[in-house]
């Protein structure tokens, strides 16, 4: 079977991760025909605006697409292409696995958490105006719909993978009204889902205990602002950020891109490490149900990481990009 896949390239390290994921994904033997775009800063001049027109029609074509990371200005500009993306085609969870390799230096050994982030409210809903010259103000929006159905996700995803617990991670007892109905949507929906552990910890006491014991989480569900924070945190305790894929994923469509951002620091010096871009093509893959090509890549990943003699600069290689790359086919073709 052909699948039509829209390939957001991004900016900055974007073009470079995503076309080695590309190069990964054709090479596993599945059949994908591509729809390559391109968004971001270099398209700003042509079209007057990083997110034309043509990438939500190729996506609403083609229902999955794999993106790079797109910069977003700070404090000022157009407003985020990732956040618009995920309002606009209602991409309401975001999802990030985050966990320890073989081979890969890091502070723990056995982390293996999913992070499950609603993705199209809470202070991201972008309502924010100045009240005066001196005073800001920025709306938070936790509604009864949006997070029954990111806490729903997280149970089915537990259900389905036999994980054993999801925690809510919260601020219920400041926010007592936006944090609390999250919270108390979480607790309503665990009653469904008897066989699974459920627990609510307020995200300072829980940004503690997951640097001190993360081995004891199993999946974290949040609203949008805290996901964004601890799953960028949670990077960090397994390697960083290169390492971890990411979904998101609606009724409709469903956009897979790494956890990173565009990295200007390292864009065109061929050190961006596209395990995140790869292992989000293959979560693509797996839903998609191309889980033979999926389980192909996510094994040679793994042999490449785990042997270390050809791994990028954040891991402590010399490998280039394309030279990982071709690494990882090459594993694939043993
Ligand atoms: P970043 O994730 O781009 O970089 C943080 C640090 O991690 C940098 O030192 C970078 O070199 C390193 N890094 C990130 N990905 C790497 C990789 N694959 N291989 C090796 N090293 C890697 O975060 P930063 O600098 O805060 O953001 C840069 C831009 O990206 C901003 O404009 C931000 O808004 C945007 N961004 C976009 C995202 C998206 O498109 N989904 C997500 C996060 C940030």
């Amino acid at each position: 079977m052909t699948h039509n896949i829209t390939l957001i390239l991004g900016d900055g390290i974007g073009p470079e991760v995503t076309m080695a994921a590309k190069k990964v994904l054709d090479e596993s033997g599945v059949n994908i025909k591509w729809d390559i775009v391109k968004a971001g800063f270099e398209v700003i001049e042509e079209y007057g605006t990083p997110l034309p027109d043509y990438i939500i029609d190729s996506i609403k074509k083609n229902k999955i697409a794999l993106k790079g990371p797109v910069t977003t200005p700070i404090g000022k500009g157009f407003r985020s292409v990732n956040v618009t993306l995920r309002k606009t085609l209602n991409l309401y969870a975001n999802v990030r696995p985050i966990k320890t390799y073989k081979g890969v230096k890091s502070r723990y050994k056995n982390v293996d958490i999913v992070v499950f982030r609603e993705n199209t409210e809470d202070l991201y809903a972008g309502i924010e105006h100045m009240v005066s010259e001196d005073i800001a103000e920025s709306i938070k929006i936790i509604s009864k719909k949006a997070s029954d159905r990111i806490v729903k996700f997280a149970f089915e995803y537990a259900k389905d993978n036999n994980r054993r617990k999801v925690t809510a991670v919260h601020k219920a007892n400041i926010m007592k009204l936006s944090d609390g109905l999250f919270l108390k949507c979480a607790r309503n929906i665990a009653k469904e889902y008897k066989e699974i552990e459920f627990e609510g910890v307020i995200v300072d006491a829980m940004s503690m205990k997951l640097v001190l014991n993360p081995e004891n989480y199993d999946l974290l569900v949040m609203p949008n602002l805290y996901g964004d924070i601890l799953s960028d945190m949670a990077s960090g305790l397994v390697g960083g950020l290169g390492l971890v894929p990411g979904a998101n994923i609606g009724e409709d469509y469903a956009i897979f891109e790494p956890a990173h951002g565009s990295a200007p620091d390292i864009a065109g010096t061929g050190k961006a490490n596209p395990t995140a871009a790869i292992l989000s093509g293959v979560m693509m893959l797996k839903h998609i149900k191309e889980f033979d090509s999926a389980d192909k890549i996510e094994k040679a990943v793994q042999k490449v990481l785990a042997d270390g003699r050809c791994v990028t600069c954040d891991l402590g290689g010399s490998a280039s990009t394309s030279e990982f790359t071709s690494a990882i086919i090459e594993e694939m073709n043993n």
